[in-house]
């Protein structure tokens, strides 16, 4: 398990958010501005699809999670959920701000969405506007309903968050960090990266505790995982319509399904959960 990823309890995470804030239009995107315009087709074409991606994202994440703050089992677990609801609409706010500034085309978040939407493979939008969206309907509609918790838990913390996302992160901002490239973005991104630790560290949290004390809730994560791991393998794969070809970032398919899968195993460990 990454040693950034502790596993703390509600109150614990949201005392460390309150000594972790950030404002995400106050990340220096000078310099990016600049090198956004001298930027080749190829690299633009690559942000573009990352951007996209992110951009879709970080919108699903934060207009799919009230039901989650609405299922809370006690109050330090509600006062964690709401700070997470800030930090999904703070980071959709980063990445449009970049789209205005430096990608220099202002618009309404809806817009940059919408625009987004269009770079995105199939296998994203089946976990982003199907998985993820069914299983926050469930929630919103059973609160009580501990195996719909599990379940988009499942899917929002371990899945998008602690196996998509930690692993776009990685690769990427290793690429631009090597090729010397938008430093505010990657600045606003690794801060992005800080909150998701978090975030991945309650749903691991909250997992690990409901398996102990309910160990049937094991199978809820074990045939989550089973629907969404093809989508996920598919999606970090870049393959599809209109994906990059990810070995220009310089990385091996099989080096970002090893980080991938590896962490996901780690994180399940903890759980409680082996995958048959
Ligand atoms: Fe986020
Ligand atoms: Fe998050």
């Amino acid at each position: 398990m990454s040693d950034e990823i502790q596993l703390n309890d509600p109150q614990t995470l949201y005392r460390r958010w309150e000594g972790s804030q950030w404002n995400p239009f106050e990340v220096d995107l000078e310099r990016d501005r600049e090198q956004w315009r001298a930027m080749d087709s190829e690299d633009r074409g690559l942000i573009y699809w990352l951007l996209a991606s992110l951009m879709v994202a970080e919108e699903r994440i934060t207009t799919k999670f009230s039901g989650l703050v609405g299922a809370y089992g006690s109050e330090e677990e509600a006062t964690f959920l709401a700070t997470q609801q800030v930090d999904e609409a703070r980071h959709m706010q980063f990445y449009a701000r970049f789209q205005d500034e430096v990608v220099a085309s202002p618009a309404t978040v809806a817009s940059h969405v919408g625009r987004a939407r269009r770079e995105v493979s199939p296998a994203f939008e089946q976990i982003f506007d199907v998985a993820l969206v069914q299983a926050h309907r469930a929630l919103v509609a059973a609160p009580e309903d501990l195996a719909a918790k599990v379940r988009f838990v499942a899917i929002y913390h371990l899945i998008l968050e602690g196996t998509l996302g930690l692993t776009t992160f990685k690769f990427s901002t290793e690429y631009l960090d090597r090729e010397d490239l938008l430093e505010g973005f990657v600045a606003g991104y690794s801060r992005i990266h800080h909150d998701e630790t978090r975030h991945i560290g309650y749903g691991v949290w909250f997992l690990r505790e409901t398996v102990r004390s309910r160990p049937e809730q094991a199978e809820v994560v074990k045939s989550t995982l089973g629907d969404l791991l093809p989508h996920v393998a598919e999606a970090l794969s870049g393959s599809g319509d209109g994906g990059p070809d990810i070995e220009r970032l310089g990385v091996s398919m099989d080096a970002v399904r090893e980080f991938a899968l590896g962490g996901l195993m780690r994180r399940l460990a903890i759980i409680g959960v082996e995958l048959g």
